[in-house]
């Protein structure tokens, strides 16, 4: 796939927009969970304001009235022609599309379309933490397949627990992170052609978490799953709301490649009804007029990640960090700091800094902590002074 440089779009850093006086006033999970003393860099909110046409769109449907429930194709369409324009992929069929209320839950509509009780789900620790307790309240087991120390999928690994996987008879699926969270690893075409071919030796099902597919930086190229050969069974969720910052106006994508869409078709209809109307003309708008405005946030959160590694190198030389290539979080290995498997706990004690804890990650999370870089300078700048605080 050739890469679409991003644009240079003249919008200005949409992380440089709001002040910490505004943010606080905030009533999100984000700002709300911890006293006002704690700085948060945690749980995935971005610091950013409303992107312009979100905010006409939303704006413009308020006054409207336009308030009912969601009709059409208009999201699917809007994301057909994102993927075509940044990805190079034409093969997303809006005709194999569904509109589900956020990914977690389309992940667990997409599980039960390939799984039945007490089948087996793969996923590769450390991993996004509600890949366990989504797939375990639908009475799947959590099967993990560890990424390799590089941060990679172990293709080795994954075979040996995509036999185990399958075993006992039954069904099993794959729950893909692409790109990855928490290590913000991009899969290259290979490693997902590689996947695909494993998956369909064994008959694993594979579903795709795909949230983070507009965050990737760094001039490496995001792959979709279902663009891969072999991957015509798999199941893919998208959505704007991580790149846009849209988690409260709830609306994401189940899209089945071209042998899934019959499995597809199968979802109750009542899922479709989830959904928020306003969550579809926002997250339309935001594919369809917000590459300009991402463009502008993928140059900050780039130069965030280098900013935070600057920072701890001259601060916490100890902390071990890899800048992924794609979201906005960074994950860091602290064990050298002697803070033992909950490093987190101590930054926020000590240091009044909310980082996420690897410990819920799964394996490979004891003695990491979880940074959410979609902030200003100044915020990360803080962080990290706190950070060092508590080894004093
Ligand atoms: C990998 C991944 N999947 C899903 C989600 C949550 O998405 P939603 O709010 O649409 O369920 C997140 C949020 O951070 C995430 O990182």
């Amino acid at each position: 796939m050739t890469r679409i440089p991003h644009e240079t779009s003249g919008e200005p850093n949409p992380l440089q927009a709001l002040t910490l006086d505004q943010l606080r006033r905030r009533t999100s999970m984000k700002w709300r969970t911890y006293p006002e003393d704690v700085l948060p860099v945690w749980v995935a909110e971005m610091d950013v304001p409303l992107a312009e046409p979100v905010a006409r769109a939303v704006t413009d449907a308020l006054h409207l009235g336009d308030t009912g429930y969601p009709a059409g194709t208009a999201y699917a369409e809007a994301l057909a022609a994102f993927a075509e324009k940044r990805w190079n992929w034409d093969g997303l069929a809006v005709e194999r599309t569904a509109i589900v209320p956020d990914v977690m839950l389309g992940v667990v509509e997409m599980l039960k379309l390939v799984t039945g009780y007490g089948d087996a789900v793969v996923v590769n620790p450390p991993v996004y933490p509600p890949f366990y307790h989504f797939v375990e309240h639908m009475d799947r087991r959590v099967v993990e397949a560890p990424l390799g120390a590089d941060g990679r999928i172990d293709l080795g690994v994954l075979e040996e627990t995509f036999r185990q996987a399958m075993a006992g008879g039954g069904q099993a699926a794959y729950l893909l992170c692409s790109p990855h969270n928490p290590t913000g690893t991009v899969h290259t075409a290979e490693e997902l052609s590689a996947v695909a071919a494993l998956a369909e030796r064994h008959g694993v099902r594979v579903v795709a978490d795909e949230i983070h597919a507009p965050l990737v930086i760094g001039g490496t190229d995001f792959v979709p799953y279902l663009s891969v050969p072999g991957a015509e069974r798999g199941l893919s969720l998208m959505s704007a709301s991580k790149a846009w910052n849209l988690a409260g106006l709830k609306a994401a994508l189940a899209i089945a490649g071209p042998g899934a869409g019959a499995d597809l078709a199968r979802m109750p209809e009542e899922v479709g009804h989830g959904p928020s109307h306003i969550g579809v003309i926002a997250h339309t708008a935001a594919l369809r007029d917000g590459g300009a405005w991402l463009d502008a946030l993928l140059s900050g959160l780039d130069a965030g990640r280098r900013l935070l590694a600057d920072l701890l190198a001259e601060h916490l030389p100890a902390i071990r960090y890899r800048p992924g290539d794609a979201t906005y979080l960074a994950w860091l290995d602290c064990r050298a700091l002697g803070l033992g498997d909950d490093p987190a706990d101590a930054f926020l004690h000590h240091g009044r800094v909310a980082l996420n804890s690897g410990l819920p990650f799964g394996t490979g999370g004891a003695g990491h902590v979880r940074f959410n870089l979609a902030t200003s300078p100044q915020v990360v700048t803080e962080a990290v002074r706190r950070m060092a605080t508590a080894l004093e």
